[in-house]
């Protein structure tokens, strides 16, 4: 048999010779590329993503929260043209996913928030700059990103804080969101047994880990320093990173009062993040805030927190059907993201979604995170009768089978 006539038989496939586009081929979802992320990067780094507060109870219960919904597709609706896009205050987004914001981002790779905004700006996204992101308000801006957002930390140099926010108007940024569940840091477990320390050091543990990712390390060591270079060094913490010292610094005294403050000097749109209930919302609402994203976290605060998922059908009562609700916790597929539009949101954050496509890829990583949810999205309102964000509200109710029966079933606390 001649070799053509066997390559026939065979089917081969073109091998891909190039690396990360090998690598990447191989990931047909977020939990692939969680696992490639695990692979490729010390496990204090990787833990330091992936872990939750506590014993991880809120962390396990997002995922849960998703993963127990049941649809209940509509049928011959003519699907054949779908979209998924969406507007936030004003200016329009490809789809209802918003890149939530994440602190370090260098360290998960040196490209860091730079890769991450040029990802979600090719794909029609907004991306959240952390407060303690180490990358600087006015670099990530002359990236040239038209749909920036900053989230505020309120630290207790109140100086400092306005600071940032005029900062973030200056340099052009769209939104701000006061993150209001972080007035003491959660205790991160992981991070503790792994002695997790920030920039990562060369410790006789990691020097052993050397041999298993020289390639993280590598990087890590041709890059410029890891900074905080938002707020440069934060009195009180003496130059030291690590996420328990910075947060010292948080103001535990925090009230409304300090928010109400922002909003006489934000002039943009204002959201409040974190676990909020019906009535904080009401209290929102009067405040002038403009919208909710809610969100316990990631799992990473208070373990036993509310899944926001699972407040949003009662949250969506209390503020009306037009006041802007965003969600994150447990976003893991396109489904997920169309879940929580069918109970309420107006769309989803996600951090570690494209957290671990970064840490698998680089920017190419952030690209495939967000293809592939996009397209899970795209598939899942076709294979749900929907044709656009609009509608999969509307929808809503009458797309889950849950408890026996028809509808969202009850809150399950
Ligand atoms: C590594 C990491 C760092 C984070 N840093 C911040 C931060 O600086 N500020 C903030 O408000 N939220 C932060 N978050 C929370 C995210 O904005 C978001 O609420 C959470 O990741 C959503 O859950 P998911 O990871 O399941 O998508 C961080 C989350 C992760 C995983």
């Amino acid at each position: 048999m001649r070799w053509r006539e066997a390559r026939e038989l065979l089917r081969l496939r073109p091998l891909e010779l190039e690396p990360t586009r090998r690598r990447l081929s191989r990931c047909h979802d977020i939990e692939d590329l969680r696992r490639a992320a695990r692979r490729r990067l010390p496990r204090a780094v990787f833990d330091y993503v992936d872990g939750g507060a506590d014993r991880e109870r809120g962390l396990a219960a997002n995922l849960r929260a998703f993963e127990r919904r049941r649809y209940l597709p509509r049928i011959l609706r003519g699907v054949a043209e779908v979209s998924t896009a969406t507007s936030w205050f004003g200016r329009s987004a490809a789809a209802p996913i918003i890149c939530g914001p994440t602190g370090y981002t260098r360290m998960m790779h040196p490209d860091g928030e730079a890769a991450v905004a040029r990802a979600a700006r090719r794909h029609g996204l907004p991306y959240v700059l952390s407060t303690v992101a180490t990358t600087s308000i006015e670099e990530l801006a002359a990236g040239g990103h038209p749909d920036l957002w900053f989230q505020l930390y309120i630290w207790r140099d109140r100086r400092l804080t306005m600071e940032l926010v005029e900062r973030a108007a200056a340099a052009g940024y769209r939104a701000l969101e006061i993150t209001v569940d972080t007035v003491v840091l959660g205790y991160r477990t992981r991070d503790h047994r792994n002695g997790l320390t920030i920039p990562p050091q060369l410790t006789l543990r990691a020097l052993a880990g050397i041999a298993a990712h020289p390639g993280y390390w590598t990087r890590l060591l041709r890059s410029p320093a890891i900074t905080l270079a938002n707020t440069g060094k934060i009195p009180g913490t003496h130059g030291d990173l690590t996420v328990q010292t910075l947060a010292s610094q948080f103001d535990p005294g925090l009230t409304w009062a300090d928010v109400e403050q922002v909003r006489r000097r934000w002039p943009g749109p204002l959201l409040l993040k974190g676990s909020i209930g019906p009535e904080d919302a009401r209290r929102a609402l009067a405040a002038g805030i403009d919208g909710l994203h809610l969100s316990n976290h990631g799992g990473r605060q208070l373990d036993r927190a509310m899944v926001p998922l699972d407040t949003l059908p009662a949250l969506r009562a209390a503020v009306g059907e037009a006041y802007p609700l965003l969600v994150d916790s447990g976003v893991r597929h396109g489904s997920d993201v169309a879940a929580a539009i069918a109970l309420g949101a107006d769309g989803v954050v996600i951090g570690r979604p494209y957290l671990y496509g970064l840490m698998a890829a680089g920017e190419a990583g952030v690209d495939h995170a967000l293809q592939l949810l996009e397209a899970q999205l795209l598939r899942t309102m076709r294979l749900l009768g929907v044709a656009s964000v609009p509608e999969l509200r509307r929808a809503g109710p009458e797309l889950f089978w849950e408890d026996g029966q028809p509808g969202p079933g009850r809150m399950t606390p």
